[in-house]
């Protein structure tokens, strides 16, 4: 038994984590990573980001996402796809390109249709549009919204929908689960996708959270159920709780903690009907983007860099068989 096993006897659809083309290589990583009992779904952390699948224009390249949606899906394990609608990791014909809205909604057509059609069957979901809010609620700055207003976000959408009606469309941001101005503007953008006509079937929070600042599995299951009632379903999709300096390295009290708030994220996902699964972003220290870009952050899996399993491990998997 293990974190997947135990979510699907829980009555979820996975418990997935983060890959990239570099871990193959790790031993260790990948007999983790290829047991069925803990990871029933992976997502690539980097390899379909639009700098990658389509550095220049109507030049693609799926080389490195292909690799790893065959190594998962030969092993009998689901394939989470993210990300299309983004403003950051674009290619520089995107980022600093002179568009109108005719132009630019070609591009965005063409690379959401090629990628999709691409990976047509093989992705439980996409992440459509991904992180579009600033934290006060406002919509962040990028070619998109410079070019086509907030039209750029039901437009994704339908032209998603169109190029794989088989597969789910979600809205994808961080900090939904701690702050209210921006998880109400989230609430909002779903309803104005609906509104608009377009199709959009999920949420993912992404969950980027910080030892000791996490909310109460209550708080977070009344967030998850304020998304569900809008008929979309939930899932965490890049779960990670992060040390913070001076707590690091991490005590036996830090780690505690740590374990605590592992276990009010997936508990609140046992709560509420709609959410499908629990995916985190690197299931190892070893290879966790958290300590590279927030120096004096760190320690956020659930694995140590040595592969030993953490307390927040043993807790997720204790609650779990309790479900
Ligand atoms: O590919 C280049 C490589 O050629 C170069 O030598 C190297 C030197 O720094 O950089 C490599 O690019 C790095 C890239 O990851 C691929 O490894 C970038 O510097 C690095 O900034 C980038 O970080 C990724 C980050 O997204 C970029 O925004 C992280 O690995 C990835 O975990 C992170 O994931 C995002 C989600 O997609 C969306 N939500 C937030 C989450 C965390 O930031």
């Amino acid at each position: 038994e293990g974190l997947h096993s135990l979510m699907v006897a829980a009555g979820k659809l996975y418990f997935g984590t983060a890959m990239e083309t570099n871990n193959f290589d790790d031993a260790a990583y990948q007999a983790i990573a290829t047991n069925k009992n803990e990871f029933g779904m992976f997502t690539p952390e980097n390899s379909q980001k639009w700098e990658v699948t389509e550095p220049t224009q109507n030049d693609f390249s799926f080389t490195q996402a292909d690799s790893i949606a065959e190594r998962v899906l030969s092993n009998g394990q689901l394939f989470r796809c993210h990300t299309l609608t983004w403003h950051s990791q674009l290619p520089p014909f995107v980022a600093n390109g002179t568009w109108t809205p005719e132009t630019l909604t070609a591009v965005l057509t063409a690379h959401i249709t090629t990628v999709m059609q691409h990976y047509a069957g093989q992705c439980y979901a996409w992440d459509v549009v991904n992180e579009a809010l600033n934290e006060d609620g406002s919509l962040r700055s990028s070619p998109f919204l410079t070019t086509l207003g907030e039209a750029y976000i039901p437009l994704s959408f339908t032209i998603a929908a169109q190029a794989d009606p088989s597969t789910k469309l979600y809205y994808n941001d961080f900090n939904l689960e701690t702050t209210p101005p921006k998880t109400a503007a989230a609430l909002s953008l779903v309803r104005a996708v609906q509104s608009a006509g377009a199709p959009i079937h999920g949420v993912g929070f992404q969950a980027h959270l910080n030892v000791g600042q996490t909310p109460s599995r209550a708080d977070l299951a009344a967030i998850l159920t304020s998304f569900t009632a809008l008929g979309v379903e939930v899932a965490y999709t890049e779960l990670d709780i992060a040390h913070v300096a001076p707590a690091l390295p991490a005590d036996e009290a830090g780690n505690a903690q740590q374990a605590e708030d592992y276990a009010a994220v997936v508990g609140s996902c046992l709560d509420v009907e709609a959410c499908v699964g629990v995916t985190v972003w690197q299931f190892t220290d070893r290879y966790s983007w958290v300590p590279s870009t927030f120096p004096g952050k760190g320690e956020a899996c659930l694995w140590t860099e040595g592969y030993e399993k953490k307390v927040a491990y043993e807790r997720v998997v204790g609650l779990l068989r309790e479900a």
